[in-house]
Protein backbone atom coordinates (compact mmCIF):
# COMPACT_ATOMS: atom_id res chain seq x y z
CA UNK A 1 0.00 0.00 0.00
CA UNK A 2 1.30 3.19 -1.07
CA UNK A 3 1.26 6.61 -2.61
CA UNK A 4 1.50 6.52 -6.54
CA UNK A 5 2.07 8.87 -9.16
CA UNK A 6 -0.21 8.72 -12.03
CA UNK A 7 0.10 12.03 -13.73
CA UNK A 8 3.03 14.31 -14.91
CA UNK A 9 1.54 17.52 -16.16
CA UNK A 10 4.62 19.49 -16.91
CA UNK A 11 6.35 22.83 -15.66
CA UNK A 12 3.70 24.89 -14.16
CA UNK A 13 3.18 28.74 -12.65
CA UNK A 14 1.09 29.72 -9.69
CA UNK A 15 -2.28 30.03 -11.46
CA UNK A 16 -3.05 33.29 -9.47
CA UNK A 17 -0.05 34.74 -10.43
CA UNK A 18 -1.49 37.16 -13.51
CA UNK A 19 1.81 38.97 -14.35
CA UNK A 20 2.01 43.23 -15.22
CA UNK A 21 4.89 42.34 -17.83
CA UNK A 22 5.07 39.91 -20.52
CA UNK A 23 8.65 39.29 -20.19
CA UNK A 24 9.07 39.17 -16.03
CA UNK A 25 12.55 38.75 -14.95
CA UNK A 26 11.51 36.15 -12.66
CA UNK A 27 8.57 33.74 -12.39
CA UNK A 28 7.98 30.58 -10.17
CA UNK A 29 7.48 27.44 -11.90
CA UNK A 30 7.12 23.59 -10.41
CA UNK A 31 6.30 20.30 -11.35
CA UNK A 32 2.90 19.64 -11.25
CA UNK A 33 2.41 15.75 -10.99
CA UNK A 34 -0.44 14.17 -9.08
CA UNK A 35 -0.36 11.21 -6.69
CA UNK A 36 -2.96 8.29 -5.56
CA UNK A 37 -3.11 7.02 -2.40
CA UNK A 38 -4.07 3.10 -2.23
CA UNK A 39 -4.70 3.06 1.11
CA UNK A 40 -6.94 6.29 1.81
CA UNK A 41 -8.04 6.65 -1.83
CA UNK A 42 -7.47 9.98 -1.42
CA UNK A 43 -5.54 11.96 -4.81
CA UNK A 44 -3.53 15.01 -4.33
CA UNK A 45 -0.64 16.94 -5.93
CA UNK A 46 2.98 15.26 -5.26
CA UNK A 47 3.72 18.36 -3.92
CA UNK A 48 2.59 20.92 -2.31
CA UNK A 49 3.28 24.73 -3.14
CA UNK A 50 3.79 26.64 -0.33
CA UNK A 51 0.12 28.84 0.63
CA UNK A 52 1.67 32.06 1.57
CA UNK A 53 2.88 31.94 -2.75
CA UNK A 54 -0.85 31.53 -3.84
CA UNK A 55 -3.37 33.04 -1.19
CA UNK A 56 -2.21 36.85 -0.35
CA UNK A 57 -2.95 40.36 -1.09
CA UNK A 58 -3.08 40.29 -4.95
CA UNK A 59 -5.75 36.93 -4.46
CA UNK A 60 -8.30 37.67 -8.71
CA UNK A 61 -10.62 35.24 -7.39
CA UNK A 62 -14.04 37.16 -6.85
CA UNK A 63 -16.81 34.70 -6.43
CA UNK A 64 -19.37 37.09 -6.74
CA UNK A 65 -18.24 37.83 -10.87
CA UNK A 66 -20.27 35.19 -12.10
CA UNK A 67 -24.18 35.70 -12.13
CA UNK A 68 -24.58 31.74 -11.47
CA UNK A 69 -22.60 31.77 -8.35
CA UNK A 70 -24.30 34.90 -7.13
CA UNK A 71 -27.50 32.71 -7.93
CA UNK A 72 -26.59 29.18 -6.72
CA UNK A 73 -24.90 30.61 -3.25
CA UNK A 74 -28.48 32.23 -2.35
CA UNK A 75 -30.36 29.36 -3.38
CA UNK A 76 -27.97 27.58 -1.37
CA UNK A 77 -28.43 29.49 1.78
CA UNK A 78 -32.35 29.16 1.28
CA UNK A 79 -32.45 25.94 1.64
CA UNK A 80 -29.77 25.84 4.61
CA UNK A 81 -32.57 28.45 6.73
CA UNK A 82 -35.12 26.32 5.59
CA UNK A 83 -33.27 22.56 6.50
CA UNK A 84 -31.08 23.13 9.13
CA UNK A 85 -32.71 27.03 10.82
CA UNK A 86 -28.85 27.34 11.94
CA UNK A 87 -28.21 30.54 14.95
CA UNK A 88 -24.36 30.73 14.08
CA UNK A 89 -22.49 30.06 10.84
CA UNK A 90 -18.56 29.91 10.21
CA UNK A 91 -17.47 30.18 6.62
CA UNK A 92 -13.83 29.05 5.90
CA UNK A 93 -12.59 30.75 2.73
CA UNK A 94 -15.52 33.54 2.60
CA UNK A 95 -13.75 35.06 -0.32
CA UNK A 96 -16.06 38.13 -1.43
CA UNK A 97 -19.20 37.03 0.97
CA UNK A 98 -21.21 35.87 -1.72
CA UNK A 99 -22.62 33.08 0.84
CA UNK A 100 -22.37 34.75 4.24
CA UNK A 101 -23.92 38.05 2.79
CA UNK A 102 -27.04 36.03 2.88
CA UNK A 103 -27.15 35.34 6.67
CA UNK A 104 -27.75 38.93 7.95
CA UNK A 105 -29.84 38.14 11.15
CA UNK A 106 -27.78 35.81 12.58
CA UNK A 107 -24.29 35.79 13.88
CA UNK A 108 -21.96 35.09 10.74
CA UNK A 109 -17.88 34.82 11.31
CA UNK A 110 -15.67 34.23 7.32
CA UNK A 111 -12.07 33.32 7.64
CA UNK A 112 -10.25 34.52 4.56
CA UNK A 113 -6.77 34.65 4.28
CA UNK A 114 -6.59 36.86 1.23
CA UNK A 115 -5.83 39.99 3.23
CA UNK A 116 -7.85 42.09 0.00
CA UNK A 117 -10.73 39.89 0.25
CA UNK A 118 -11.62 39.74 4.19
CA UNK A 119 -11.54 43.60 3.44
CA UNK A 120 -14.17 43.56 1.47
CA UNK A 121 -16.64 40.91 3.83
CA UNK A 122 -15.17 43.00 7.19
CA UNK A 123 -16.43 45.75 5.51
CA UNK A 124 -19.78 44.53 5.05
CA UNK A 125 -20.28 44.25 8.51
CA UNK A 126 -19.53 40.32 8.26
CA UNK A 127 -16.08 39.81 10.92
CA UNK A 128 -13.48 38.44 9.08
CA UNK A 129 -10.42 36.73 10.05
CA UNK A 130 -7.24 37.24 7.44
CA UNK A 131 -5.57 33.48 8.26
CA UNK A 132 -5.03 30.39 7.23
CA UNK A 133 -7.49 27.79 9.29
CA UNK A 134 -6.16 26.01 11.19
CA UNK A 135 -5.97 24.49 15.34
CA UNK A 136 -5.04 27.77 16.78
CA UNK A 137 -7.44 29.94 14.47
CA UNK A 138 -10.40 27.36 15.32
CA UNK A 139 -9.35 27.99 19.40
CA UNK A 140 -9.41 31.59 19.41
CA UNK A 141 -12.44 32.28 16.97
CA UNK A 142 -14.81 29.26 19.32
CA UNK A 143 -12.97 30.85 22.89
CA UNK A 144 -14.71 34.11 21.15
CA UNK A 145 -18.09 32.90 20.17
CA UNK A 146 -18.57 29.56 20.91
CA UNK A 147 -18.62 26.35 19.15
CA UNK A 148 -20.56 26.82 15.63
CA UNK A 149 -24.42 25.73 14.50
CA UNK A 150 -23.02 25.60 10.84
CA UNK A 151 -19.92 25.44 9.56
CA UNK A 152 -19.74 25.77 5.57
CA UNK A 153 -16.30 25.87 3.04
CA UNK A 154 -16.94 25.56 -1.06
CA UNK A 155 -13.65 25.48 -2.77
CA UNK A 156 -11.29 25.41 0.19
CA UNK A 157 -10.68 22.78 2.13
CA UNK A 158 -9.49 20.66 -1.03
CA UNK A 159 -6.69 23.88 -0.63
CA UNK A 160 -5.47 23.30 2.84
CA UNK A 161 -2.46 20.60 2.83
CA UNK A 162 -2.92 19.00 6.43
CA UNK A 163 -5.97 17.42 6.43
CA UNK A 164 -5.56 15.93 9.46
CA UNK A 165 -5.54 19.29 11.45
CA UNK A 166 -8.36 20.85 9.26
CA UNK A 167 -10.64 18.25 9.80
CA UNK A 168 -9.56 18.22 13.87
CA UNK A 169 -10.02 22.30 13.87
CA UNK A 170 -13.52 21.47 12.37
CA UNK A 171 -14.05 18.75 15.18
CA UNK A 172 -13.95 21.16 18.18
CA UNK A 173 -15.56 24.54 16.21
CA UNK A 174 -18.81 22.14 15.48
CA UNK A 175 -21.66 22.14 18.06
CA UNK A 176 -22.89 18.93 19.02
CA UNK A 177 -25.83 19.23 16.98
CA UNK A 178 -23.89 21.31 14.71
CA UNK A 179 -23.79 20.81 10.38
CA UNK A 180 -20.60 21.18 8.25
CA UNK A 181 -21.14 21.32 4.61
CA UNK A 182 -18.14 20.94 2.38
CA UNK A 183 -17.93 21.46 -1.62
CA UNK A 184 -15.26 20.94 -3.98
CA UNK A 185 -14.82 19.26 -7.37
CA UNK A 186 -15.82 15.64 -7.57
CA UNK A 187 -12.74 13.51 -8.69
CA UNK A 188 -15.62 11.10 -10.19
CA UNK A 189 -16.77 14.33 -12.82
CA UNK A 190 -12.77 14.51 -12.99
CA UNK A 191 -12.33 11.40 -14.58
CA UNK A 192 -15.52 11.20 -16.52
CA UNK A 193 -14.91 14.63 -18.33
CA UNK A 194 -10.82 14.11 -18.60
CA UNK A 195 -11.08 17.58 -16.64
CA UNK A 196 -7.14 17.45 -15.37
CA UNK A 197 -7.38 21.30 -15.69
CA UNK A 198 -8.50 20.72 -11.98
CA UNK A 199 -4.97 19.91 -10.90
CA UNK A 200 -3.36 23.03 -10.40
CA UNK A 201 -1.76 24.42 -7.52
CA UNK A 202 -4.46 25.37 -5.09
CA UNK A 203 -6.02 22.12 -5.44
CA UNK A 204 -3.51 20.13 -3.14
CA UNK A 205 -6.29 17.65 -3.12
CA UNK A 206 -9.39 16.50 -6.01
CA UNK A 207 -11.64 14.49 -3.31
CA UNK A 208 -13.63 11.32 -3.94
CA UNK A 209 -16.72 10.58 -1.75
CA UNK A 210 -14.50 7.47 -1.10
CA UNK A 211 -11.59 9.46 0.35
CA UNK A 212 -13.46 11.90 2.40
CA UNK A 213 -15.27 8.61 3.65
CA UNK A 214 -11.89 7.31 4.59
CA UNK A 215 -10.70 9.99 5.92
CA UNK A 216 -13.64 10.88 8.59
CA UNK A 217 -13.69 7.19 9.90
CA UNK A 218 -11.08 8.02 12.21
CA UNK A 219 -12.32 10.98 13.70
CA UNK A 220 -16.13 12.03 15.20
CA UNK A 221 -17.70 13.28 12.16
CA UNK A 222 -19.52 11.35 9.35
CA UNK A 223 -21.15 12.44 6.02
CA UNK A 224 -24.91 12.04 5.98
CA UNK A 225 -26.00 13.49 3.10
CA UNK A 226 -24.39 14.25 -0.67
CA UNK A 227 -25.64 16.59 -3.34
CA UNK A 228 -24.03 17.04 -7.24
CA UNK A 229 -24.04 20.56 -8.43
CA UNK A 230 -22.72 21.98 -11.86
CA UNK A 231 -20.47 24.34 -10.11
CA UNK A 232 -16.64 24.31 -11.34
CA UNK A 233 -17.92 21.76 -13.71
CA UNK A 234 -18.93 19.11 -11.54
CA UNK A 235 -18.66 19.52 -7.63
CA UNK A 236 -20.19 17.33 -4.62
CA UNK A 237 -21.73 18.64 -1.29
CA UNK A 238 -20.98 16.70 0.98
CA UNK A 239 -22.90 17.17 4.48
CA UNK A 240 -20.97 16.16 7.73
CA UNK A 241 -21.95 15.67 11.04
CA UNK A 242 -20.87 14.76 14.45
CA UNK A 243 -21.66 11.10 15.03
CA UNK A 244 -23.42 11.32 18.13
CA UNK A 245 -25.94 13.41 16.44
CA UNK A 246 -28.90 10.76 15.57
CA UNK A 247 -29.55 12.76 11.58
CA UNK A 248 -30.45 9.83 9.60
CA UNK A 249 -28.25 9.04 7.07
CA UNK A 250 -29.30 9.33 3.39
CA UNK A 251 -29.34 6.57 0.85
CA UNK A 252 -27.49 8.86 -1.54
CA UNK A 253 -24.21 8.09 0.62
CA UNK A 254 -23.76 4.76 -0.02
CA UNK A 255 -25.04 4.97 -3.78
CA UNK A 256 -22.57 7.58 -4.37
CA UNK A 257 -19.70 4.94 -2.24
CA UNK A 258 -21.14 2.40 -5.18
CA UNK A 259 -21.15 4.44 -7.98
CA UNK A 260 -17.27 5.71 -7.22
CA UNK A 261 -16.48 1.93 -6.71
CA UNK A 262 -17.90 0.29 -9.96
CA UNK A 263 -15.92 3.40 -11.94
CA UNK A 264 -12.55 2.06 -10.25
CA UNK A 265 -12.05 4.60 -7.92
CA UNK A 266 -9.99 2.94 -5.78
CA UNK A 267 -7.40 1.31 -7.82
CA UNK A 268 -4.69 2.35 -9.26
CA UNK A 269 -5.23 1.10 -12.99
CA UNK A 270 -8.49 3.46 -13.14
CA UNK A 271 -5.81 6.79 -12.89
CA UNK A 272 -3.05 5.33 -15.11
CA UNK A 273 -5.83 4.86 -17.74
CA UNK A 274 -7.09 8.74 -16.73
CA UNK A 275 -3.32 9.87 -17.28
CA UNK A 276 -3.54 8.20 -20.77
CA UNK A 277 -6.65 9.97 -21.96
CA UNK A 278 -5.21 13.06 -20.94
CA UNK A 279 -2.09 12.83 -23.06
CA UNK A 280 -4.03 12.07 -26.05
CA UNK A 281 -6.63 15.23 -25.00
CA UNK A 282 -3.29 17.32 -25.03
CA UNK A 283 -2.71 15.94 -28.52
CA UNK A 284 -5.98 16.60 -30.04
CA UNK A 285 -6.14 20.11 -28.64
CA UNK A 286 -2.71 21.16 -30.03
CA UNK A 287 -3.59 19.73 -33.39
CA UNK A 288 -6.94 21.57 -33.64
CA UNK A 289 -4.84 24.66 -32.68
CA UNK A 290 -2.31 23.83 -35.14
CA UNK A 291 -4.70 23.47 -37.78
CA UNK A 292 -6.57 26.29 -37.21
CA UNK A 293 -3.71 28.40 -36.91
CA UNK A 294 -2.49 27.31 -40.60
CA UNK A 295 -5.41 28.63 -42.27
CA UNK A 296 -4.79 32.29 -40.64
CA UNK A 297 -7.71 32.18 -38.14
CA UNK A 298 -7.98 34.36 -35.28
CA UNK A 299 -8.02 32.39 -31.77
CA UNK A 300 -8.88 34.39 -28.70
CA UNK A 301 -9.40 33.02 -25.10
CA UNK A 302 -12.65 33.33 -22.77
CA UNK A 303 -12.20 33.27 -19.44
CA UNK A 304 -8.52 33.70 -18.03
CA UNK A 305 -9.65 30.74 -15.66
CA UNK A 306 -6.59 29.20 -13.17
CA UNK A 307 -7.82 25.55 -14.56
CA UNK A 308 -6.99 27.35 -17.86
CA UNK A 309 -3.44 27.90 -16.57
CA UNK A 310 -2.98 24.15 -16.79
CA UNK A 311 -4.32 23.57 -20.24
CA UNK A 312 -2.60 26.16 -21.48
CA UNK A 313 1.04 25.42 -20.14
CA UNK A 314 1.19 21.29 -20.20
CA UNK A 315 -0.17 21.94 -24.02
CA UNK A 316 2.33 25.00 -25.07
CA UNK A 317 -0.60 26.90 -26.04
CA UNK A 318 1.36 30.80 -26.05
CA UNK A 319 0.54 33.72 -27.98
CA UNK A 320 1.28 32.04 -31.04
CA UNK A 321 -1.82 30.80 -30.96
CA UNK A 322 -4.17 32.97 -28.83
CA UNK A 323 -3.86 36.70 -29.34
CA UNK A 324 -5.39 37.46 -25.96
CA UNK A 325 -7.65 36.28 -23.26
CA UNK A 326 -11.03 38.15 -21.96
CA UNK A 327 -12.12 38.60 -18.68
CA UNK A 328 -14.44 40.05 -16.72
CA UNK A 329 -12.51 40.11 -13.56
CA UNK A 330 -11.33 43.56 -13.14
CA UNK A 331 -8.14 42.55 -11.67
CA UNK A 332 -7.14 40.18 -14.52
CA UNK A 333 -7.47 42.72 -17.17
CA UNK A 334 -4.34 44.29 -18.46
CA UNK A 335 -2.55 41.58 -16.98
CA UNK A 336 -0.83 38.54 -18.66
CA UNK A 337 -1.68 34.92 -18.19
CA UNK A 338 0.81 33.12 -15.61
CA UNK A 339 3.43 31.12 -17.69
CA UNK A 340 1.96 31.05 -20.97
CA UNK A 341 2.12 35.00 -20.81
CA UNK A 342 -0.96 36.16 -22.96
CA UNK A 343 -2.56 39.37 -22.51
CA UNK A 344 -5.93 39.67 -20.98
CA UNK A 345 -8.34 42.30 -21.71
CA UNK A 346 -12.34 43.15 -21.31
CA UNK A 347 -15.18 42.31 -22.36
CA UNK A 348 -15.87 45.45 -24.17
CA UNK A 349 -13.21 45.20 -26.79
CA UNK A 350 -12.92 41.26 -26.80
CA UNK A 351 -15.10 39.91 -29.33
CA UNK A 352 -14.96 42.28 -32.86
CA UNK A 353 -15.48 40.54 -36.01
CA UNK A 354 -11.97 39.82 -36.77
CA UNK A 355 -12.52 37.15 -33.98
CA UNK A 356 -13.04 33.65 -35.56
CA UNK A 357 -12.32 31.43 -32.56
CA UNK A 358 -12.62 31.29 -28.86
CA UNK A 359 -11.16 28.68 -26.94
CA UNK A 360 -13.61 27.96 -23.37
CA UNK A 361 -11.12 28.78 -20.20
CA UNK A 362 -14.18 29.43 -18.64
CA UNK A 363 -16.34 25.98 -19.48
CA UNK A 364 -17.57 25.41 -16.30
CA UNK A 365 -19.70 28.64 -17.29
CA UNK A 366 -20.30 27.25 -21.29
CA UNK A 367 -23.78 28.23 -20.93
CA UNK A 368 -23.94 31.75 -19.34
CA UNK A 369 -20.98 32.39 -21.65
CA UNK A 370 -23.09 31.06 -24.84
CA UNK A 371 -26.09 33.16 -24.02
CA UNK A 372 -23.93 36.25 -23.53
CA UNK A 373 -22.32 35.53 -26.75
CA UNK A 374 -24.99 35.30 -29.05
CA UNK A 375 -24.16 37.97 -31.49
CA UNK A 376 -20.64 36.07 -31.66
CA UNK A 377 -22.41 32.93 -32.58
CA UNK A 378 -24.81 34.57 -35.02
CA UNK A 379 -22.01 35.91 -36.77
CA UNK A 380 -20.26 32.19 -37.17
CA UNK A 381 -18.13 32.83 -34.11
CA UNK A 382 -17.19 29.64 -33.12
CA UNK A 383 -16.09 28.06 -29.85
CA UNK A 384 -12.41 25.90 -28.79
CA UNK A 385 -13.36 23.56 -25.68
CA UNK A 386 -11.27 20.67 -24.50
CA UNK A 387 -13.91 18.76 -22.39
CA UNK A 388 -14.59 16.24 -22.57
CA UNK A 389 -12.73 15.61 -25.41
CA UNK A 390 -10.64 18.73 -27.61
CA UNK A 391 -13.61 19.82 -30.24
CA UNK A 392 -15.02 23.15 -31.99
CA UNK A 393 -18.54 24.04 -31.02
P1 LIG B 1 -13.75 30.17 -12.34
O1 LIG B 1 -14.99 29.51 -12.79
O2 LIG B 1 -13.67 30.64 -10.95
O3 LIG B 1 -12.62 29.14 -12.64
P2 LIG B 1 -11.20 28.94 -11.92
O4 LIG B 1 -11.48 28.56 -10.51
O5 LIG B 1 -10.59 27.84 -12.76
O6 LIG B 1 -10.46 30.24 -12.06
O7 LIG B 1 -13.40 31.42 -13.27
C1 LIG B 1 -14.21 31.93 -14.26
C2 LIG B 1 -13.49 33.06 -14.92
O8 LIG B 1 -14.15 33.35 -16.13
C3 LIG B 1 -13.48 34.34 -14.11
O9 LIG B 1 -12.22 34.97 -14.22
C4 LIG B 1 -14.54 35.21 -14.77
C5 LIG B 1 -14.49 34.72 -16.19
N1 LIG B 1 -15.77 34.88 -16.89
C6 LIG B 1 -15.83 35.76 -17.97
O10 LIG B 1 -14.85 36.40 -18.32
N2 LIG B 1 -17.02 35.91 -18.63
C7 LIG B 1 -18.13 35.22 -18.26
O11 LIG B 1 -19.20 35.38 -18.87
C8 LIG B 1 -18.05 34.30 -17.15
C9 LIG B 1 -19.24 33.51 -16.72
C10 LIG B 1 -16.84 34.17 -16.50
Amino acid sequence: MAKIEFLNLGKQPITNNFLNNPKPKKEFFYNLKVTFDEKSKIVSLSNFVQPEKMFNETYAHRASMSKTMLLSNYKLSNYIKKRFAPRSILEIGSNDGIFLKNFNNILSIGVEPCKNLALITDEMGIKTYSNFWDINLAKKIVNKYNAFEFIYSANTISHIHNLKETISAVEMSLSDNGIFVIEDPSLLEVLKKISYDQFYDEHAYVFSILGIFNLLSETELEIFDIQKTSTHGGSQRIYIKKKKNKINISQKVNNAIKSELDFGMSKYETYKKFAKKVESSKKKLINIFENLKKNKKKIIGYGATYKSATVLNYCGINTKYIDYFVDTTETKQGKYTPGTHIPIIKPSEALDSSVDYAFLGAWNFKKEIFSKEKKFIKRGGKFITHVPTPRII
